[in-house]
């Protein structure tokens, strides 16, 4: 079973180095290669300047590449060579034609089917790594059964349910491993050498096998359960303002009842990354394929629900100090879209600044990890824009400061320094709950908190 095997991964992103650099470190006897198209994050991968932040990877990376873990941009053979192929490429959401705004854009994923037939040599087991709508598996086996050549490619599902910030301990120590197959011996067999390979770390009874339909819906349905769970809560939040109810109260509530659970019960600006919104998108359009409305309907709320947060967030913003941000200093305190990344993808803090610049505010961006990549997503909006590795120096001549992401460097702040260098009076909207907001608000702040009363310093 644990024979040394060439395992390649195509597409070397947030999923599949990470992946592939934990198989790599649990698995000395087998060889992996991880290809992309992209010859700088190839080179930036075999570098000592990394192309992505995420805790622990670098000195996984570091421990194995070279030993057992390969970088390269040179596919072909690559392809030719390996026993197994997972596929990791991105998958967003169609930008054109049918389905534009909503469907998966399967461009990428499709390129990377005809390059395994062009050049394989002989029978491999093929991952779907990505997550794809569900079906997509039966169009892989069509294009790679097209060529009539006795060459057996078999076919599983395995999407990863690793997030960014935690991806090495979630790949490390998963809840689940799910892999589908098809229910043939073929299949089953392929099955077995995959659940074979994550047996070198992960207990069996963690890997869960299903048919390969159920494993890509699952997929689609862990993120779309996950974030209805954020919008179900930020729903709340917006009940709470309105009563003299705190939402993190109503959270511990309602989580501490086993059947609920206590995790992504934390109100907040608005969920964000490059998953949710896509994915979710995508369930909602393959369900309105099937001519089923009413559910399509009912996932699409939760999109609105995170619209409507992140906009409520900034109208709050507007409404608390007098209707006018015009010429008003901001500072947001985080671009990532969560903490423990530099990932900024579908950040709510993109649109937070949009926003602000359309109110004519000025603002200052800080972010431990993100500046580089907030810079490219504002690049073009007209407005006034700084980006200050330093949280004090943004904050300094700030009429508010928003908290936008979660990063613990934001709680430990000397906010009596922040205050006396702020204009007055002073604001600060704390979009992910995280400050102490009683202290803030004794220090001389007017503190806005997302689901709490308000704690003012005005009559
Ligand atoms: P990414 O954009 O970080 O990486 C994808 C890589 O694939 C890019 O570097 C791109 O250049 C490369 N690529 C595209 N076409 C290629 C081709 N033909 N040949 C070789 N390389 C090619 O994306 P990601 O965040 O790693 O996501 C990959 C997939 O995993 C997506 O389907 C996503 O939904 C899913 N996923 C992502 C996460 C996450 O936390 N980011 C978690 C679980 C699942
Ligand atoms: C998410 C899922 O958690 C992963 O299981 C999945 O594999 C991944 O998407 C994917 O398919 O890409 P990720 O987007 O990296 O992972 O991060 P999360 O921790 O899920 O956070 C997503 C967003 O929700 C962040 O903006 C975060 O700040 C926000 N969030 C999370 C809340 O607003 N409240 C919460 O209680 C939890």
């Amino acid at each position: 079973m644990n024979a040394p095997k060439k395992i390649l991964c195509i597409g070397a992103g947030y999923v599949g180095t990470p992946t592939m650099a934990v198989i790599a470190r649990h698995c000395p006897q087998h060889r992996i290669t991880v290809v992309d198209i992209n010859a700088e994050k190839i080179a930036q991968w075999n570098s000592d300047s990394l192309p992505i932040f995420e805790p622990g990877l670098e000195e996984i990376v570091k421990a194995v590449r070279g030993k057992n873990l390969f970088f390269s941009t040179d596919i072909p053979p690559a392809i030719r060579e390996a026993d197994i192929i997972f596929v990791s490429v991105n998958t967003p959401t169609k930008q054109f034609g049918a389905g534009a705004g909503m469907a998966a854009d399967l461009q990428y994923w499709e390129k990377t089917a005809r390059q395994i037939l062009e050049h394989s040599k002989s029978s491999k087991i093929i991952v779907e790594k990505s997550t794809l709508p569900v079906k997509t598996a039966q169009a892989m086996e069509r294009i790679l059964d097209a060529a009539e050549t006795p060459i057996r490619f078999d076919v599983l599902s395995n999407p990863e349910f690793l997030a960014e910030g935690t991806a090495i301990e979630d790949l490390e120590h998963p809840d689940r491993v799910l892999i589908g197959s098809q229910e043939t011996s073929e299949g089953l067999a392929a099955r077995d050498r995959l659940v074979a390979l994550y047996e070198n770390w992960v207990p069996r009874e963690r890997i869960i096998t299903s048919n390969i339909w159920s494993s890509e819906l699952s997929k689609l349905v862990a993120n779309a359960f996950l974030a209805q769970r954020i919008s179900s809560i930020n729903a709340v939040s917006a009940l709470c303002e309105k009563t003299g109810a705190d939402v993190t109260e109503v959270a511990l509530a309602v989580g501490t009842d086993h059947r609920v659970g206590r995790h992504f019960l934390n109100a907040s600006v608005g969920f964000g990354g490059s998953c949710f919104k896509k994915d979710i998108l995508n369930l909602v359009y393959i369900c309105r394929h099937y001519g089923l409305h009413e559910a399509a309907d009912y996932w699409n709320g939760v999109l609105r629900i995170n619209e409507y947060q992140t906009e409520r967030f900034v109208l709050n913003m507007l409404g608390s100090m007098h209707n006018t941000l015009s010429d008003k200093q901001i500072a947001l305190f985080g671009f990532a879209f969560k903490a423990n990344t530099g990932d900024t993808r579908e950040s709510p803090a993109i649109l937070v600044a949009r926003r602000l610049l359309e109110e004519k505010a000025r603002i200052v961006i800080t972010d431990p990890k993100a500046l580089e990549n907030a810079r490219k997503d504002l690049a073009g909006l007209s407005g006034r824009i700084r980006f200050e590795n330093d949280p004090y120096t943004a904050a300094a001549g700030a009429d508010a400061i928003a908290v936008l992401t979660e990063w613990d460097v934001y709680r430990g702040l000397d906010y009596a320094r922040i205050l006396a260098a702020m204009n007055k009076p002073a604001f600060i909207f704390d979009g992910r709950n995280i400050l102490d907001h009683p202290a803030l608000h004794r220090l001389g702040f007017n503190v806005y908190a997302v689901g709490k009363a308000p704690l003012t310093r005005f009559g």
